[in-house]
């Protein structure tokens, strides 16, 4: 709970990567909001891996870069422009679990291995466009022990 720089990490690759790209509401009711007027029963897709590369929310927002997460700079993140578990009331109920266990795995592998790309990677990484994200190959990397 303590590492503070894995989870700057997590965070940073759950912006690149967000396993889920969009998320979905239904209106309860008609609205309007900002001059467009949305039906009841309306399907509303929020658009999450756009808003995760933003250039209006994100400096150079293809960089791979934990500092985006540091203490000092997280506070001025929109919780509605990063959001890789959702939010609100259906946010996701695993994410507590999903981060430790995330966090676990790359402590375990890392403590015994280093990862280096090989001529097999992908670089760069094509992404599948499926729902849930994911590569389009998977990844192979050399493993070497420590
Ligand atoms: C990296 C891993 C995971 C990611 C990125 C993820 C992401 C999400 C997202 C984006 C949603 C939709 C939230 C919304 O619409 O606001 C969701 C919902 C949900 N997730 Fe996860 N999730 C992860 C792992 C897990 C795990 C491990 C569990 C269970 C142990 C879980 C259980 C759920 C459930 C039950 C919902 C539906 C919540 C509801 O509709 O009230 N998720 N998740």
């Amino acid at each position: 709970m303590d590492m503070e720089y894995l989870d700057m990490v997590v965070n940073e690759t759950l912006r690149l990567y967000p396993a889920a790209n969009r998320l979905e509401r239904i209106s309860k009711k008609d609205v309007q909001i900002n001059g467009v007027f949305i039906p009841k029963g309306t399907v509303v897709m929020v658009p999450t891996y756009p808003l995760h590369r933003d250039p209006e929310y994100w400096p150079e927002p293809e960089e791979f870069c934990p500092e985006r997460f540091s203490k000092e700079n997280k506070g001025s993140i929109n919780p509605y422009v990063y959001l890789p578990f959702g939010y609100g009331p259906r946010n996701c109920l695993g994410m507590r679990f999903a981060l430790i266990s995330m966090k676990f795995a790359v402590v375990r592998v890392l403590q015994n291995f280093t990862l280096q790309p090989c001529e097999e990677t992908q670089i760069p990484l094509k992404l599948s466009k499926r729902t849930i994200f994911q590569p389009e190959e998977p990844i192979i990397l050399k493993v070497v022990s420590r």
